[in-house]
C-alpha cells in the first residue's frame, strides 16, 4: 500500500471551502477551540487592532493538529491498522503522533537531525517512532516514500494535501467568527498549507480581507515562487523559525496561494525574537519562533497596514523549551530596540531586560494530552 499522492498537475480547485467546513465538523470533537487574544498594549504599540489566534494553545502545541487529524480521519480501518508515516520539522510529527494515539494507529515520524529536542521527545512520548535524516544530504520526501513503500504505511503530508489544507483553514473560520470584520489576516508560511487553508476560508467568509503570508528572510521560497510564477527552490534556510525551513512550496499550496495571497513579507530572526518577547510580556504566553512570525511582521512595521486597521494574526505554535528560548534571546541583536528607536514607539525595555524568556519550561495552558 502506498501513501497518498497528489497528481503532478495540481489545481487550486482541488480544495475549496466545503472541504474546510467538513474539516471543521470532523475535528470539532477533538481539537481545542483556541482563544482569540486582544492585547491593549500590543494594540497601542502598533496603532492597529490586533486579534491574535492562539494556536500555540492547540492540542499538540500547534495548528498542525487540525490538518493531521482531519487527514487521518479519512483513513479506512485497514489503513489505520497499517499505520502512518509523516515527514516533519517537528510540529506536524507531534500532531500526527497525537492523532495516531487518539485513533489507535502507529506513527513513524521522519525528522531532520537538527529538529528541536522538545519536538522529537514529544513524538516519542506519544508512542511515535522517530526516523532521523540529514537535511543537508537527504531529501525528506524520499525517506518518507521509502518507508511507506517498504512498510506499507499511509503518508500524511505536512501541508500539500486537501485534507491538511482544509484542516488548517478551520483556524481562519474560528478567527473570523471572533473578530469580523477583519481588514487583513497575517499567517506564517512554511509549506504553505496554513496560508492556503486560511485564504480559502477568508475568500468564502470575508472576501474583502487581505491575506498576507510571512516567511523568514532566509527561507523565502514562497515569496520567490510567487514572484517567478512557478515553484522555486532555495538552499536549506538558516533561521530560528525551525518550522519554516522549507525549500520549496508544495504543488497544491502554491496553486492556491498564487491565487489568493495578497502578499508575502519577510521577517528577520531578530524581529521574530522581539515578537516572542512582546507577546510574552503582553499576554504571559509563549510562542515558538515560527509561531511568532506573523506577529513579527506586524510589530516590525514590515506589514503595510494603515493605522487602526483590524488585523488577524495567527500565533501558530508554541513548542519550545526554555533553554532554547534563553539562547535565542542571548544571541539575537535586539530588533525591538532598533525598531523603537526609529519609530518613536512608547514600548519600553529591551528583550534582555524583560521577564522573557520564562525561567520555567514553556508550558501551554490547555491540556493536550500530548506529553
Ligand atoms: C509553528 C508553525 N507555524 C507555521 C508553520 C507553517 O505551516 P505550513 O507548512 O502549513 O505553511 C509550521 C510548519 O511546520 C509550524 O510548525
Amino acid at each position: 500500500m502506498m501513501g497518498e499522492h497528489l497528481p503532478s498537475a495540481a489545481s487550486a480547485d482541488m480544495v475549496n471551502f466545503d472541504d474546510v467546513l467538513s474539516a471543521a465538523a470532523h475535528v470539532a470533537g477533538f481539537s481545542t477551540r483556541t482563544r482569540t487574544l486582544v492585547s491593549p498594549s500590543l494594540n497601542q504599540r502598533t496603532g492597529r487592532e490586533l486579534f491574535l489566534k492562539a494556536e500555540h494553545e492547540q492540542r499538540s502545541g500547534s495548528f498542525k493538529f487540525r490538518g493531521a487529524l482531519n487527514a487521518m480521519l479519512t483513513l479506512t480501518p485497514a489503513q489505520l491498522r497499517m499505520g502512518v508515516v509523516a515527514g516533519s520539522s517537528g510540529n506536524h510529527g507531534h500532531a500526527v503522533a497525537l492523532a495516531s494515539r487518539l485513533l489507535g494507529a502507529t506513527a513513524v515520524i521522519v525528522l531532520p537531525h537538527d529538529a528541536p529536542a522538545v519536538k522529537r521527545e514529544a513524538v516519542l512520548a506519544l508512542g511515535g517512532r522517530v526516523v532521523r535524516y540529514d537535511r543537508m544530504h537527504e531529501l525528506r520526501d524520499e525517506v518518507v516514500e521509502r518507508i511507506a513503500r517498504d512498510d506499507g504505511q499511509v503518508v500524511i503530508p505536512s501541508s500539500d494535501s486537501v485534507a491538511v489544507i482544509a484542516g488548517a483553514g478551520t483556524v481562519a473560520v474560528e478567527l473570523l467568527e471572533d473578530s469580523m470584520p477583519l481588514d487583513m489576516l497575517v499567517v506564517p508560511v512554511g509549506g504553505g498549507g496554513l496560508a492556503a487553508g486560511c485564504a480559502i476560508a477568508v475568500r468564502a467568509l470575508s472576501p474583502a480581507t487581505r491575506v498576507v503570508g510571512v516567511e523568514p528572510v532566509d527561507g523565502d521560497d514562497t515569496r520567490r515562487s510567487l514572484a517567478a510564477g512557478c515553484r522555486v527552490g532555495v538552499a536549506v534556510p538558516a533561521t530560528i523559525a525551525d518550522g519554516l525551513r522549507h525549500q520549496m512550496p508544495g504543488r497544491l499550496t502554491f496553486e492556491v496561494n498564487r491565487r489568493l495571497l495578497h502578499a508575502v513579507v519577510l521577517v528577520s530572526d531578530a524581529e521574530i525574537v522581539d515578537a516572542m518577547t512582546a507577546l510574552y510580556e503582553a499576554e504571559g504566553t509563549a510562542a515558538e519562533p515560527s509561531g511568532a512570525c506573523a506577529l513579527a511582521a506586524v510589530l516590525s512595521g514590515r506589514l503595510a497596514a494603515a493605522p487602526r486597521t483590524r488585523v488577524g494574526v495567527v500565533i501558530s505554535g508554541g513548542n519550545m523549551d526554555a533553554d532554547s528560548a534563553h539562547r535565542l534571546i542571548a544571541a539575537a541583536p535586539c530588533a525591538a530596540t532598533a525598531q523603537r528607536a526609529t519609530s518613536g514607539s512608547t514600548f519600553s525595555g529591551s528583550a534582555r531586560e524583560t521577564g522573557w524568556p520564562p525561567q520555567q519550561p514553556v508550558r501551554r495552558r490547555t491540556s493536550s494530552g500530548s506529553s
